[in-house]
C-alpha cells in the first residue's frame, strides 16, 4: 500500500497548459513572473493595493481607512460612500457611454424569426432601473429595507435588483426554482414587507408557476404587504395566476407611470447591499450578508482579471450561464461585469431548448468573447455528444471559465478542444457564496493551467492549506483551506445569526477564514480542491478526496457522472463506495454484466489512483440525488452506503424516487 504522499502525487495531473503567447501579450497580467509579483506586494501591502483597485471606480466620498479589522469583522474603506447601482449604470453614461450596450437578453422560446432579443444600453437601463426604484420607494420602501425578488431570467430580475441597490434597499434574491417553502423561510428571515416576481418563467418550453409558488408561501406568513407581479408568461390575472386585490400590483402599470429619473442614493460602504440564502443541502440556509464598497471593488477587479476584460473592445460579449439567483449570477452577471464597461448576456432558458445545441447556437449568434459555467453542465455538453458543438462556429470564444465544483480532468480537456478550439484558456474558478468574488484561479495570460486545479490565489488573497493549529502543511499534503487575511468581498455575516457565523467560519482554525474545504498545492503551487472537508475520508489512516476518485470513474469510458462518499468499514475505518451513473444503457442489476462493470471500475481506480482509492462498493444507476440547485447530496448516499435508515432531509431533492432505486442499485 503506497504511502499518503506517493498516493497524493499519483493524483497529480501532468498535463500543463500555458496561455497563447499573442493572448498573453495583450493581457492584463502577461505572465507568470508579473502575476507573482503583483500578488506578493498585494499581500504585502494590502492596503495600497485596494486602494488602488477602488480607485478606478466612483465614491461620493473618500474613504478615511482602507480597512478597520476586529476578527471576524472587517471593515472596507470605511467612512466612505458609494453607489453600486451608480458604478454600474452611471458612471459609464458620466463618461459617454450611455449608448453602449450593457445587457444582451434572449429569451427561451424561438419562433420563427429566431429568439427574442433585447439589448439595453446603459441609458436604457438607467431609466429603466431609476423608475422602478421610484415604483419600490412609492411602496415605502426606503433604505436598509429587505425587498425578496422571486422572478425567472428576464431583464425586469436584474432591473430589480438594480434598483433596490440604487436606493439602498437590500435585496434578497431567490433562485425562481426554489419552492414556496424555501420563499416563506426567507421572507420571514429577512422580515420583508415586499416581494417582486413574475406570473411565471419559461423553462423547456413550459410555464414555471413563480407567482402561484409566491401565493403558497404567503398563506404561511403575513408579512409581505406588497407583491409586484412582471406578466412574463401572460397569465398574470387569469386563473393561473390569480392578482389579490389591495396586495398584488402589475409591474408595467407601476413603471409606465412613474418617474424616469432617481438619483442612486450615496450609501455607506458598509451598508448592507443583499442578503443571498445559501443552498440547502446541510440543514437551515444561511442568509449570507454582503455589504457595498467592499463586494463592489473584489467583483470588479476580479471580472477584469479572471476573464481579461476588455473595456475599450467594441466587440466584447462575456455570458455567464448561471440563474441571478445565486452568488455566481449576482457577481458575474451584473455587479462586477456592468462597471467593467463591458456587454453581459443573460439568458432565460435551459441549454438544451429547443435542442441540445442551445448554448452553441447562442455563442456563434452573439459572438461571444468569454464563457463561464459550471462542471455538471460541460459534463451534460460531454454525454450529449460532439456533434452538438461541432455544428456551430465557435471561434470567437477567447477565455472558457468553470464554477461551482472541482472539474474532472476529462471534462476540463473536453471543454478546451471542442468548445476552446484547443485556443482558450480555461479559468477554473473556486469560491463561495460567502466569499463574494474568486478567491482561486488561473489568470488567463499568465497562469500555465493543470486540468483540475484551480490554480492560484486571486491578487490581494491570502489562501493557504493548513492542519488544525493554522499552521502550513507540505506539499501534496491534504488539509484545510483557509484565508489568512481579510479580503474586501467577504461576508459580514449570517443574517440574524452572529453566534453561527463565528462557529461556522472562524472557529475551526484559530485566526483564520475556514470555508470547509479541504485541498492540497502541488509542488509547482497550484491549489487543489480535495472536496468539502467532510467529504475528505481517511481511508486505512490515508487521506483520500472523494472528487478525486469521482474524477477517476469519470475518467472510464462507461462512466457519465460518479459521486464518492465514506461509509464506516470494519477494517479500513472508512471504506469507499461509488454510485456511477452509466454511459448508456444501465446493466440490468445483478446480472454478469453489471457485476462486470462493477470490477472493471473498481480495477480503473486502483489503475489510477493507487489501490487504496477502490470503491469497496459500486452501485450503477440512472440519476444521482441532487438539490434543486445541482448540489448532490452527499449525506444521503452516506446513508445509503452505510445500509443505515434514511435521516437526511430529502424535500430539497429532485427525484424523491431516486432513493429506493439508489438502494438497490
Ligand atoms: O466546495 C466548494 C465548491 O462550492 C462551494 C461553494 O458553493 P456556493 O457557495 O454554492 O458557491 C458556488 C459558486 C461560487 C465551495 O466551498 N466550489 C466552488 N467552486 C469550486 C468548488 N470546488 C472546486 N472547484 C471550484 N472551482
Amino acid at each position: 500500500m503506497p504511502d499518503a504522499s506517493a498516493t497524493e502525487s499519483m493524483l497529480t495531473e501532468t498535463r500543463r497548459f500555458a496561455p497563447p503567447a499573442d493572448f498573453a501579450a495583450q493581457a492584463h497580467v502577461k505572465s507568470m513572473a508579473e502575476y507573482e509579483k503583483l500578488h506578493a506586494r498585494s499581500i504585502a501591502e494590502p492596503e495600497a493595493f485596494w486602494s488602488e483597485v477602488a480607485n478606478e471606480l466612483h465614491w461620493f466620498k473618500p474613504w478615511d481607512a482602507v480597512l478597520e479589522w476586529n476578527l471576524p469583522d472587517a471593515k472596507w474603506f470605511v467612512g466612505a460612500q458609494t453607489n453600486l447601482c451608480y458604478n454600474c449604470i452611471d458612471r459609464q453614461i458620466d463618461a459617454g457611454l450611455g449608448d453602449k450596450v450593457a445587457i444582451v437578453w434572449e429569451g427561451e422560446a424561438v419562433g420563427p424569426d429566431g429568439p427574442e432579443i433585447l439589448r439595453l444600453t446603459y441609458a436604457d437601463l438607467l431609466e429603466r432601473v431609476s423608475r422602478f426604484a421610484n415604483v419600490l420607494k412609492s411602496k415605502g420602501v426606503k433604505k436598509g429595507d429587505v425587498v425578496t425578488i422571486y422572478m425567472g431570467m428576464v431583464p425586469e430580475l436584474a432591473v430589480a435588483m438594480l434598483a433596490c441597490a440604487r436606493i439602498g434597499a437590500v435585496h434578497s434574491i431567490i433562485f425562481g426554482g426554489f419552492s414556496a417553502q424555501a420563499i416563506r423561510d426567507r421572507v420571514e428571515d429577512g422580515k420583508s414587507k415586499l416581494l417582486v416576481t413574475c406570473d411565471g418563467s419559461w423553462r423547456r418550453g413550459k410555464v414555471v408557476p413563480l407567482k402561484a409558488n409566491v401565493d403558497e408561501a404567503l398563506a404561511m406568513t403575513d408579512r409581505v404587504k406588497d407583491v409586484i407581479v412582471f406578466n412574463r408568461c401572460g397569465v398574470a390575472g387569469t386563473d393561473q395566476a390569480p392578482m389579490v386585490a389591495g396586495r398584488d400590483h402589475d409591474w408595467a402599470t407601476l413603471v409606465d407611470g412613474a418617474d424616469p429619473t432617481c438619483p442612486a442614493e450615496p450609501m455607506d460602504s458598509e451598508d448592507l447591499l443583499f442578503i443571498l440564502y445559501t443552498s440547502g443541502s446541510t440543514g437551515k440556509p444561511k442568509g449570507i450578508m454582503h455589504t457595498t464598497g467592499g463586494y463592489m471593488v473584489h467583483t470588479y477587479m476580479t471580472s477584469k482579471l479572471t476573464f481579461d476584460l476588455k473595456a475599450d473592445d467594441p466587440d466584447e460579449l462575456y455570458w455567464c450561464t448561471a440563474d441571478l439567483g445565486w452568488i455566481t449570477g449576482h457577481s458575474y452577471i451584473i455587479y462586477g461585469l456592468l462597471p467593467n464597461r463591458c456587454a453581459t448576456l443573460m439568458f432565460e432558458g435551459g441549454p438544451n431548448h429547443p435542442a441540445p445545441d442551445r448554448f452553441w447556437d447562442i455563442v456563434e449568434r452573439h459572438k461571444v468573447t468569454k464563457f463561464y459555467t459550471a462542471p455538471t453542465a460541460i459534463r451534460a455538453f460531454m454525454k450529449w455528444g460532439d456533434e452538438h458543438p461541432e455544428r456551430h462556429d465557435l471561434s470567437s470564444l477567447k477565455v472558457l471559465g468553470t464554477v461551482g465544483e472541482p472539474i474532472n480532468p476529462e471534462a476540463w480537456v473536453w471543454y478546451h478542444e471542442t468548445i476552446g478550439g484547443g485556443r482558450c484558456p480555461i479559468v477554473d474558478t473556486w469560491w463561495q457564496t460567502e466569499t463574494g468574488g474568486h478567491m482561486l484561479t488561473p489568470l488567463p495570460g499568465a497562469t500555465t493551467t493543470t486540468p483540475g486545479s484551480c490554480c492560484r490565489p486571486m491578487l490581494g488573497i491570502d489562501m493557504a492549506v493548513v492542519n488544525s493549529d493554522g499552521e502550513e502543511v507540505p506539499h501534496n499534503t491534504g488539509g484545510i483551506l483557509v484565508c489568512r487575511k481579510p479580503w474586501p468581498g467577504m461576508l459580514r455575516g449570517i443574517y440574524g445569526d452572529r453566534e453561527r457565523f463565528v462557529e461556522t467560519y472562524w472557529s475551526k482554525v484559530p485566526g483564520m477564514y475556514c470555508p470547509a474545504d479541504g485541498a492540497r498545492i502541488d509542488p509547482d503551487g497550484n491549489f487543489w480542491i480535495t472536496g468539502r472537508i467532510d467529504d475528505v475520508i481517511v481511508v486505512a489512516g490515508h487521506n483520500l478526496g472523494t472528487m478525486e476518485v469521482e474524477s477517476a470513474l469519470v475518467s472510464h469510458p462507461a462512466v457519465a457522472e460518479a459521486a464518492v462518499v465514506g461509509f464506516p468499514h470494519d477494517v479500513k475505518g472508512t471504506g469507499v463506495a461509488a454510485f456511477v451513473i452509466t454511459q448508456g444503457e444501465l446493466p440490468e442489476p445483478g446480472s454478469d454484466a453489471a457485476e462486470q462493470m462493477k470490477k472493471d471500475l473498481v480495477a480503473h481506480c486502483g489503475k489510477e489512483l493507487g489501490p487504496i482509492a477502490k470503491p469497496d462498493q459500486v452501485r450503477l444507476t440512472t440519476a444521482l440525488p441532487k438539490t434543486r440547485s445541482g448540489k448532490i447530496m452527499r449525506r444521503l448516499l452516506r446513508d445509503i452506503a452505510a445500509g443505515n435508515e434514511i435521516t437526511s432531509d430529502v424535500s430539497t431533492l429532485e427525484d424523491k424516487g431516486i432513493v429506493e432505486k439508489l438502494q438497490e442499485g
